[in-house]
């Protein structure tokens, strides 16, 4: 895998037609920056389920296409699911399982998550597995604890070496509010000694220009899931260009 990771995720936004004028825009901007971005940089966008066929049409093959959940069963009786077969014939290579929406809106466990990680695998696409803890649990120091029991759940029988883990503090999803600095690289320190000292970790929540590099610089975190500043093509070009990068080996 490549060293460095950046992932839009869009959530509920942006129709089939606007996901259609990001794409063009991009192949604009794109072809005026590429010089800029670092090559070892992985990059992509998880667009809603429904618009993930405009992507036929996206000439930027370095941008990869990512989905923002899948089906924990393989085939059959679930109205409404997309299964992991699904997404492959697609062209999908990533896909986000596990984000605190999910959870918070359809009551997604810890099991059915991990269902969802090993249905990708069987179809060779990269979960990217979100965990993280919520304000209360942050506040009250429960942060070690609550992503011990996540991590035990969620990545039973699953090779560390295959998923893009993405710590994302629910607390700091949507805002401008982010973990020190020392705090995050403490956690990502702490995830390794439970997983894999290889495994590869993202951070997402409020990242933005004004503190991409700081993160990127000052701790083992290997790129970034992105919501709100992925979702016009000249502040995602931003982030995908942000200076630093180009130094950082
Ligand atoms: P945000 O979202 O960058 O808008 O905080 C991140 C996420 O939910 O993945």
């Amino acid at each position: 895998m490549k060293s460095i990771y950046i992932f839009g995720n869009w959530k509920m936004n942006k129709t089939f037609t606007e996901t259609l004028e990001f794409l063009d825009q991009f192949k604009k901007e794109y072809k005026k920056n590429k010089k800029n971005l670092r090559e070892d940089m992985t990059f992509g966008i998880a667009p809603a389920t429904i618009n993930i066929p405009a992507f036929q049409l996206n000439e930027v093959k370095e941008l990869k296409l990512c989905a923002q959940n899948v089906s924990c069963y393989e085939s059959n009786a679930h109205t409404g699911a997309v299964s992991s077969e699904m997404l492959k014939d697609l062209n999908v290579e990533y896909t986000i399982v596990g984000h605190s929406d999910k959870k918070k809106d359809n009551n997604e466990s810890h099991e059915k998550t991990n269902l969802k990680v090993r249905e990708l695998l069987k179809y060779d696409i990269t979960p990217i597995v979100c965990i993280g803890e919520n304000l209360e649990e942050y506040e009250k120091g429960l942060t070690e604890k609550v992503l011990k029991n996540q991590i035990e759940e969620i990545f039973k029988n699953v090779d560390y070496s295959r998923i893009i883990l993405a710590y994302e503090p629910i607390w700091a999803i949507g805002g401008n509010n982010t973990p020190a600095i020392e705090t995050i690289q403490k956690t990502v320190e702490y995830i390794k000694t439970l997983t894999s000292k290889d495994i590869v970790i993202i951070y997402g929540g409020s990242v933005s220009i004004n503190n991409i590099n700081e993160i990127f610089e000052n701790t083992c975190i290997k790129g970034f899931l992105v919501g709100n500043a992925s979702l016009e093509v000249n502040k995602f070009m931003e982030l995908l260009k942000a200076k630093k990068y180009e130094k950082q080996q």
